[in-house]
């Protein structure tokens, strides 16, 4: 058995070419853009950045999205590379197998798994926190949060029903079609950009120049002595913090085989979206910074929670009613984020189920819908078992260290495969190849090593598992078996 066979370039090709048995080429380059906002607008920026600004960075929680940015910029150079380079479904995972071989793309599938499994079920646990704050708390809360947590009244949860039930919807749109999912994709994107872009024109009106000073937390201030939590090394960890905003930009790469032209597209899809989100992200948190003081966002009795609307309640006068609307604009905005992430999860199962890896179930398309409709129940089942019963913290943690990890193999493979295979068509460079995949490898590291130790652990005990499952199931049934090849 060799753990580095590879799927060659040829046979990848001849796979996504295959267009009777394939996925449906249904997708431009504005319905890439937005799958990629669709994903990445989400939970991170409505909920993570006032954490950040509130416990760590402060107004320069600015800066912390710049650092984050670049990290995610050098990786999505790298994905751009692949993906305009093997437009075939199933993303990182995919490129892997052509460069680095079987074991190693195994490894990759196993931690996108911790990317838009439980990516999926951290934003659905949000967006129950957030119905029921739209609700006005009526949903009781035993029925809105896991067994592991209690409320301040000595509540115990039993389970989170909201998440499961949106998670139940979002499959359901799933099975019914990519071109219907990405209509309904494309409308969210533009409600949850106009929200964004609706609060920064209207709060930039409302900042105080006395809440951006000083602009980096002092080091004697009062409460925020830890390392971690003043100066730059309060900006840094608030950059792990708001890292979790920006995933699902790579998302858009695991839709390659339903892209109409992915050589072009594919980067225009990746890298557009980055930089549209990271100006946002950028002005939004200039802006929420300079409306309430970031003190204000440790306090459970002012805006910890539902941080944006407390911010235009309390401090945009005249403007209560946009508190409403933002929440609902939220609430559509985290729906299409499960959406992304949900459909990319599927993809990189059909990959995976494709190449013999994970059974066929996997890879089976629904005859009129075209659609891989098995693995979306599958996963329902895995997804909804997560957001049903698992903390939103514990979920958010194991999908940030599982999208570094990815991150940091796609960059180390760019730089391998221009040394192994230099001659190979490249529809689109990385430019200044070692420097930028180093780069990558190494800001994304220094975000895994800032993770707390728990979820390192959890990690990797999930990978072991996943060799596991690779040598009782994988290697065995692998297309690229000779054993199996007929
Ligand atoms: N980037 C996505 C979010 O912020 C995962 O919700």
């Amino acid at each position: 058995m060799s753990l580095f066979r590879k799927k060659s370039l040829s046979q990848l090709m001849t796979q996504s070419d295959d267009t009777e048995k394939g996925l449906k080429r249904t997708l431009g380059p504005g319905n890439l853009v937005a799958l990629g906002i669709g994903a990445i607008i989400g939970a991170g920026l409505f909920v993570r950045t006032a954490a950040a600004a509130g416990e760590h960075a402060g107004p320069a929680v600015t800066i912390s999205f710049i650092i984050a940015a670049l990290g995610c910029a050098f990786a999505g150079l790298c994905y751009a590379e692949f993906a305009a380079m093997i437009p075939v479904a199933g993303s990182a995972y995919t490129y892997a197998y052509a460069t680095m071989g079987e074991f190693i793309a195994w490894t990759i599938g196993w931690s996108l798994i911790l990317e838009y499994a439980l990516g999926a079920a951290t934003v659905s646990i949000a967006w129950s926190e957030y119905l029921n704050n739209l609700l006005g708390g009526v949903i009781p809360y035993q029925w809105c949060h896991s067994p592991f947590e209690m409320s301040t009244l000595g509540v115990h949860g039993i389970m989170n029903l909201p998440a499961l039930i949106v998670l139940f919807l979002i499959t359901l749109l799933l099975i019914k079609g990519t071109q219907e999912s990405a209509v309904v994709n494309a409308i969210i994107v533009f409600v949850k950009v106009a929200i964004v872009l609706v609060f920064i024109v209207i709060g930039w009106g409302f900042m105080k120049e006395s809440n951006h000073t000083p602009y980096i937390i002092p080091d004697n201030t009062p409460g925020y002595e830890g390392v971690f939590q003043h100066g730059w090394g309060g900006i840094l960890s608030g950059a792990a913090i708001v890292f979790f905003a920006f995933i699902g930009f790579d998302a858009v790469s695991t839709a390659a085989q339903e892209a109409k032209n992915p050589k072009r597209d594919m980067p225009i899809g990746i890298l557009g979206s980055l930089v549209v989100c990271t100006i946002l992200y950028i002005l939004f948190s200039h802006v929420l910074t300079g409306v309430a003081p970031y003190t204000d966002f440790v306090d459970p009795e002012k805006g910890k929670e539902a941080s944006v609307a407390y911010v235009i309640s309390h401090y945009m006068i005249g403007y209560e009613w946009l508190s409403t609307a933002v929440t609902v604009a939220i609430l559509a905005g985290f729906s299409s984020v499960i959406l992304v992430m949900l459909m990319g999860q599927s993809r990189v199962f059909f990959s995976m189920a494709n190449d013999g890896l994970l059974p066929k179930a996997f890879s089976e398309l629904h005859p009129r819908f075209r659609t891989p409709y098995k693995s979306n129940i599958i996963l329902f089942v895995f997804v909804g078992a997560f957001a049903a019963f698992v903390p939103g913290s514990v979920a958010g943690d194991l999908t940030s260290i599982g999208t570094l990890f990815a991150f940091v193999l796609v960059s180390a493979g760019i730089w391998l495969l221009r040394i192994s295979d230099p001659k190979l068509v490249r529809p689109f460079k990385t430019p200044l190849v070692p420097l930028v995949p180093i780069l990558g490898i190494l800001v994304c590291l220094a975000m895994i090593i800032s993770l707390p130790t728990d979820t390192q652990l959890s990690a990797f005990g999930w990978m072991l598992l996943g060799f596991i499952v690779y040598f009782l199931y994988g290697a065995k049934n692998s297309k690229l078996n000779p054993l199996n090849k007929k």
